[in-house]
């Protein structure tokens, strides 16, 4: 069984479905995502997390959204239980011919990516929107500001913020007041270092939001970190992976995590992480690092 917890007052599953490698560089075509997706709610899994940035360098934007759209209009579960939270500020580009992500945090750019998206996600009033990541260019309260137009105006429900640091936090609270429920950041065992934010937001009461929470799979990572998880795994009998997850799950109750999938198998592996209890002495371990 799915453990459910909460983002504001919206019940979603502990471990959401990280959406893009779905629609990025080397996804499997939109039918496998159709399929994953399919397999993650049928599985209980309630939240989809996307962006509107979530396409190929040189491509359409809003891909992986118009992928939800399909995929939630195509299943035939509870579609008002899933909470789709998208993001706007990313884009793609290129760098010496090689797919890049670049930040564009101005107010109008805002606006008009988060209408976009709800276009194509096929809503009137967005579920969950996050300004993806600070734009040294532009003051962040000016960015912030915008998500805060987005919400007076009915385009979005709830407010996050992401790579936010603990400051950016508390102006982002300032702006939102309690329209600002989530911070999605990156938090894992390769990638500690937010701790801070995640500390911060249980005291907040905001829902913490662990991206790449198995260390990401586009860029090399430090093995040995996974050492201690794939001890701990053998005593469980389940995959490494799934005591990563059940490890940052056990950092708060206000902690979700959104781990990405190409296939339904490792969806379906990592939903029933919230089904493992660690001992305090595992934690212990875990927590060392
Ligand atoms: N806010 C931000 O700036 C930001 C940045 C990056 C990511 N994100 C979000 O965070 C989500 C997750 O991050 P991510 O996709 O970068 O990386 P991740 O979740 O750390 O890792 C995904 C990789 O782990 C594999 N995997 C997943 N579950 C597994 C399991 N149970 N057993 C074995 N392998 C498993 C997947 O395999 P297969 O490919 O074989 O299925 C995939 O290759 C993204 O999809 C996105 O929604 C947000």
């Amino acid at each position: 069984m799915v453990v459910m917890r909460h983002i504001g007052s919206f019940p979603v599953s502990a471990v959401g479905l990280g959406c893009m490698p779905l629609s990025i560089e080397n996804n499997r075509g939109v039918a496998q995502g159709i399929r994953t997706i399919h397999a993650a709610l049928d599985a209980g899994c309630r939240l989809l997390d996307t962006a509107w940035s979530y396409y190929e360098s040189g491509k359409e934007p809003e891909a992986n959204e118009r992928l939800i759209r399909q995929a939630l209009s195509t299943w035939k579960g509870p579609r008002r239980e899933v909470l789709v939270a998208t993001k706007v500020g990313h884009y793609r580009n290129f760098t010496d011919g090689k797919p890049t992500w670049a930040v564009d945090g101005r107010p109008e750019t805002l606006i008009r990516e988060a209408k976009q998206s709800a276009l194509a996600l096929g809503v009137d009033t967005i579920d969950l929107l996050y300004f993806h990541r600070p734009d040294p260019s532009v003051p962040y309260d000016e960015s912030v500001g915008a998500l805060k137009e987005l919400v007076d105006q009915g385009v979005a429900r709830m407010a996050g913020v992401s790579n936010a640091s603990v400051e950016q936090i508390h102006q982002a609270q300032g702006i939102l007041g309690s329209h600002l429920v989530a911070v999605q950041n990156e938090y894992s065992p390769v990638h500690r270092s937010t701790q801070d934010t995640l500390l911060e937001c249980e005291k907040l009461g905001l829902a913490f939001v662990c991206y790449s929470p198995l260390g990401g799979y586009r860029r090399p990572v430090d093995q040995s970190k996974f050492d201690v998880f794939k001890k701990v795994a053998q005593t469980h009998g389940v995959s490494y992976q799934r005591i990563e997850l059940a490890w940052e799950l056990a950092q708060g109750s206000h902690v979700i995590t959104i781990p990405g999938a190409h296939r339904p198998e490792t969806i379906l592996d990592s939903l029933k992480a919230s089904d493992i209890t660690l001992s305090a002495d595992e934690l212990t371990e875990l927590n060392r690092g």
